[in-house]
C-alpha cells in the first residue's frame, strides 16, 4: 500500500522540504514553510465518489443542487438563503463565548433527520448538558467526541447524516501530518477532507471556526476560499443581542442579517427586531436619536447616543461603539465645516445601543441629530427616525430601500421620517410624514 507523502512547502515560491525550516532557503521568505501531503494514501479517499466526471453542457446539469434543506431556524435560514445548499461546506467564525456551539448544536437537535454533531472541544457528557440546558429534544441528533478527521468521516460514512456539523475545524486533526492541530497545514488538509465529503455525498458540512484577537477567522485565508459560505457570529459579550451575517456565499445574499437573543434556554430568534432594540429606550433626554438602518431586506430602528463633552486633556477623545470611528470624525468635520458648530475641541462618545454594530451609511443623519442634541443640550422631539447618507459637503445623499425604512417607522409609531430627499416619495408615505432633506444644516434649522 503506497504511503501518504508529505512536505514542508513554501507558501511564497512552491520550493518543498523534506523538514521545517524558519526561513525558505530558495526565496529567502521567513516562515512561510507549511506541511501539505503531497501524494496521499489510496485508504484516505474511500469517499471519493466512484465514476468518472464527464463533460456536460449547462441545461444537462442536474438542478437537484438548487434544492434547499430549511435549517429548523428562521434567522439561519434567511442568512443562508433559504436553508442547507446538500453538498455545501459553510463555517461559522465567532469569538470564544459567542455561542458558536450553542447556535449549532441547536440546529442539529432541530433537524428533523439526522444530524452528526462532532466535538472536539467537548465531551459527550458536555454536548448532553448543553443540550439539555437548550431544552431540545432531538432524537435525530447524534453526537461524537473526536478530533481525528478521518475517524470523523468514517462515523458519517457509517451513519449517513443529513447534517454534519465539525466544532471545531481548529481542533480537527490529521495524524498523517505532523504539525499541531490549528496549524494552518492540518486546518487545510482537514477542510479538503471535509470538503471531499460534503461534494461526494451531497450532505450539507458545517464547520466551526475560531476568530483571532484581529478578528479574521483563524488558520489560512484559504480556508475562506474552500467553502462555499462564511457566517460570522457576533455581539458584545455584555450583552444578549447576536448577529449573524454571511460574508461569503455562493448560493445566496450577503446582506441578510440573522438576530438573536442569547437567552438562559439557549439562542432565540429577535421576532421583532425594531422594537426590541428599541425597548430600554431613554425618552425625553438629550443626545439620543433614532436612525433606520436597514440589513439586507429587512430595515431596523436603532437608537443612536451620542454625548459630548468639553476635553479635559488636550487632545479630544473621539469613542464608538458600534459605529465607524473614522466615519465619526468625518462626521464630526461636516458639522463643523457647513453648520458651524464648535465640536473640535469636545470630547464626544457614540454608542449605537443594544451591542449591534451598525454600517450603513444611512446612520449618518441619526448620528449627525445625536450630537447635534447633546451639544445643545435639547432632546429631538418623540415620533421622530432619521434615515440619510451625510457627503463632505453637508448635502444628504439618498439611500437604498426608503420606503421600506419608513414602512418599518411607521409600524412602530413614529410619526416623522426625516430623511435625504428620495425621488418619487410621497409626502405621507404610510401615513408617516417624510420630511425630505437637502442638506444637513437643515436639520439644524428645523430641529433646534
Ligand atoms: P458557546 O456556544 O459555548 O460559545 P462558543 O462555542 O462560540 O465558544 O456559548 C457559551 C456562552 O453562552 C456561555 O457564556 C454561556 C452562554 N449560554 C447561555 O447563556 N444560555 C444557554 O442556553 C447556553 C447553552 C449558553
Ligand atoms: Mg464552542
Amino acid at each position: 500500500m503506497a504511503k501518504t507523502k508529505k512536505a514542508f512547502v513554501c507558501q511564497s515560491c512552491g520550493t518543498s522540504y523534506p523538514q521545517w525550516a524558519g526561513q525558505c532557503r530558495s526565496c529567502s521568505a521567513w516562515n512561510t514553510l507549511v506541511e501539505e501531503v503531497i501524494e496521499r494514501a489510496p485508504v484516505d479517499q474511500a469517499w471519493v465518489s466512484p465514476g468518472q466526471s464527464r463533460v456536460l453542457t449547462l441545461d444537462q446539469v442536474d438542478r437537484s443542487a438548487e434544492r434547499r434543506v430549511p435549517t429548523g431556524d428562521l434567522e439561519l435560514d434567511r442568512v443562508l438563503g433559504g436553508g442547507w445548499v446538500p453538498g455545501s461546506l459553510s463555517l461559522l467564525g465567532g469569538e470564544p463565548g459567542i455561542g458558536k456551539s450553542t447556535l449549532m448544536l441547536q440546529v442539529a437537535l432541530h433537524a428533523g433527520a439526522k444530524a452528526l454533531y462532532a466535538s472536539g472541544e467537548e465531551s459527550a457528557e458536555q454536548i448532553r448538558m448543553r443540550a439539555e440546558r437548550i431544552g431540545f429534544n432531538g432524537p435525530g441528533c447524534h453526537v461524537l467526541a473526536e478530533v481525528s478527521t478521518s475517524k470523523i468521516l468514517q462515523a458519517a460514512e457509517q451513519l449517513k447524516p443529513d447534517l454534519l456539523v465539525v466544532d471545531s475545524i481548529q481542533t480537527a486533526y490529521n495524524p498523517q501530518l505532523d504539525s499541531a492541530a490549528g496549524s494552518v497545514g492540518q486546518i487545510r488538509e482537514s477542510a479538503a477532507e471535509f470538503l471531499r465529503y460534503a461534494k461526494a455525498r451531497h450532505v450539507p458540512v458545517a464547520l466551526i471556526g475560531h476568530i483571532t484577537k484581529e478578528g479574521t477567522l483563524a488558520g489560512p485565508k484559504v480556508l475562506e476560499h474552500m467553502v462555499d459560505v462564511v457566517l460570522q457570529f457576533e455581539g458584545d459579550k455584555h450583552h444578549l443581542v447576536r448577529t449573524l451575517r454571511a460574508l461569503k456565499n455562493r448560493f445566496g445574499s450577503t446582506q441578510e442579517l440573522g438576530l438573536y437573543e442569547m437567552a438562559e434556554k439557549g439562542l432565540q430568534p429577535v421576532a421583532n427586531p425594531s422594537a426590541w432594540l428599541l425597548g430600554q429606550r431613554g425618552e425625553g433626554l438629550s443626545g439620543s436619536a433614532i436612525g433606520i438602518t436597514a440589513e439586507g431586506l429587512r430595515p431596523l430602528l436603532v437608537e443612536v447616543q451620542a454625548l459630548v463633552s468639553t476635553a479635559v486633556y488636550g487632545t479630544p477623545q473621539r469613542s464608538c461603539t458600534g459605529f465607524d470611528t473614522r466615519r465619526l470624525n468625518m462626521l464630526l468635520a461636516v458639522l463643523e465645516k457647513r453648520c458651524g458648530f464648535h465640536l473640535a475641541s469636545k470630547d464626544v462618545f457614540l454608542n449605537v445601543t443594544g451591542g449591534l454594530r451598525v454600517d450603513d451609511p444611512a446612520l449618518d443623519l441619526a448620528v449627525c441629530a445625536a450630537i447635534l442634541s447633546s451639544q445643545e443640550d435639547r432632546p429631538i422631539p418623540p415620533g421622530v427616525a432619521f434615515a440619510g447618507e451625510v457627503g463632505l459637503g453637508g448635502e444628504l445623499r439618498p439611500i437604498a430601500r426608503m420606503d421600506a425604512r419608513v414602512l418599518e417607522a411607521g409600524q412602530l409609531g413614529f410619526d416623522y421620517v426625516w430623511g435625504a430627499k428620495t425621488p418619487g416619495m410621497p409626502k405621507r408615505p404610510h401615513g408617516v410624514h417624510f420630511v425630505a432633506l437637502d442638506r444637513i444644516s437643515q436639520v439644524v434649522d428645523n430641529l433646534f
